[in-house]
């Protein structure tokens, strides 16, 4: 298949592009988009063909839920049986943006696209291309990252043409992403909200209009949900991982330095390339192959919307042994933890 690829510029859209990308939704193709968060594979939400096309473009299994994207508050209703009180309420703070709510289905969802689920989790962009191209198709959009199952997600189209070019009908460069890591889930299914998913919207930014939140014991701990279905079922893939054996080593800053220098010599002696993922101030310190900067410790934005280039790139370059320090900062730190030691299987080195 011959995939067309066009820029958006997202400040002066080009609508007849996006009218374009509509009528190939419409007709049941495969259209990749950028959102805020991350670029997203996009299909009709609402037709189970669209649904298995995307899961044979990425090689994901099809118990796998999509999330829909819609475009304005008035296109929930007709797909979920229930909106409570506190959802309305969450969505008035933080849609459109980087939050995905479940709710339970109505039969419009097909199972295809719920991964068979009852229950259907559902996402209001802010990117303006992406609000656009849900508009163009006319309001339902299925999208999973625009990555090959268990790749890290794409933040540039780069990354997308890398995994996706001739398994997709079009592509939308947009530039690179904003926020890097993919939206936060909230799962309205039980009594107390619960996040199933760690994103830009943080704990407490979620309490400050819901109190109360549980957080899935499965976010950081990988034995935390041993023997239990996990909620979320993306969650219990290996996931975001590069080619490269990675590990996350935690300790102080000098002692993470020295051990991850150790580590390199013993790498370099079996003649392995080893990269490091390190910071603004930590970079000159090491005495690795592949020494990549992530941002500062001052500004986890910076760290979080870097990381999965970060991975994809030791991939380009041939690590063969990568370590990371570990990033435990007050905003994002969550969400940049959740797919860095998904990213490294759960290996850490505590020092
Ligand atoms: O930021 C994002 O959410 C991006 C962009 C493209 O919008 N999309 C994204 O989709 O990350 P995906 O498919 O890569 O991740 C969706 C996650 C998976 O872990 C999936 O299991 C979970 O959402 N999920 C989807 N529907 C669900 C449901 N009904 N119940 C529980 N988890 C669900
Ligand atoms: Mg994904």
């Amino acid at each position: 298949m011959n995939t067309e690829i066009k820029m958006v510029d997202p400040d002066r859209i080009d609508q007849e592009i996006i009218d374009h990308a509509g009528d190939i939704l419409k007709k049941g193709g495969l259209v990749a988009f950028p959102t805020e968060t991350v670029y997203g594979l996009g299909g009709d939400a609402l037709n189970p063909d669209a649904s298995r096309k995307i899961y044979a473009a990425k090689g994901r299994p099809s118990d796998n839920p999509l999330i829909v994207h819609i475009a304005d508050m008035d296109h929930l209703y007709p797909i979920v049986t229930d909106v409570p009180e506190q959802a309305k309420r969450l969505a008035e703070a933080y849609w459109p943006g980087p939050l995905t709510m479940i709710f339970p289905k109505t039969d419009k969802v097909p199972l295809e696209t719920s991964g068979g689920l009852p229950t259907v989790a559902v996402r209001m962009p802010v990117h303006p291309v992406a609000a656009a191209l849900i508009r163009a198709e006319g309001g339902y959009i299925a999208a999973p990252s625009a990555n090959t199952s268990g790749r890290p997600s794409p933040t540039v189209a780069r990354h997308v043409i890398e995994d996706l070019s001739g398994r997709i009908d079009m592509i939308i460069d947009s530039g690179p992403v904003n926020i890097g890591l993919e939206s936060t889930i909230v799962d309205f299914t039980e009594d107390i909200p619960v996040i199933l998913r760690p994103g830009y919207i943080n704990k407490e930014m979620l309490e400050e209009v819901l109190g109360e939140v549980k957080i899935d014991p499965g976010i950081l701990d990988a034995n935390a949900n041993k023997g239990i279905r996990p909620k979320a079922p993306g969650m219990r893939y290996r996931h975001y991982a590069p080619r490269c054996d990675l590990a996350v080593v935690e300790g102080s800053r000098e002692a993470v330095v020295a051990t991850i220098n150790g580590l390199t010599e013993a790498a370099h002696a079996e003649g392995k390339k080893v990269g490091v993922i390190a910071t603004d101030e930590t970079r000159s310190l090491y005495v690795a192959d592949d020494i990549r900067d992530i941002g500062s410790r001052s500004d986890d934005e910076e760290i979080a919307r870097h990381l999965f280039e970060v991975l994809r790139d030791f991939d380009t370059d041939g690590v063969e042994v990568a370590f990371s320090e570990s990033f435990e900062t007050p905003r994002m730190g969550m969400a940049i933890m959740n797919r860095l030691l998904k990213a490294a299987g759960h290996h850490i080195i505590r020092c």
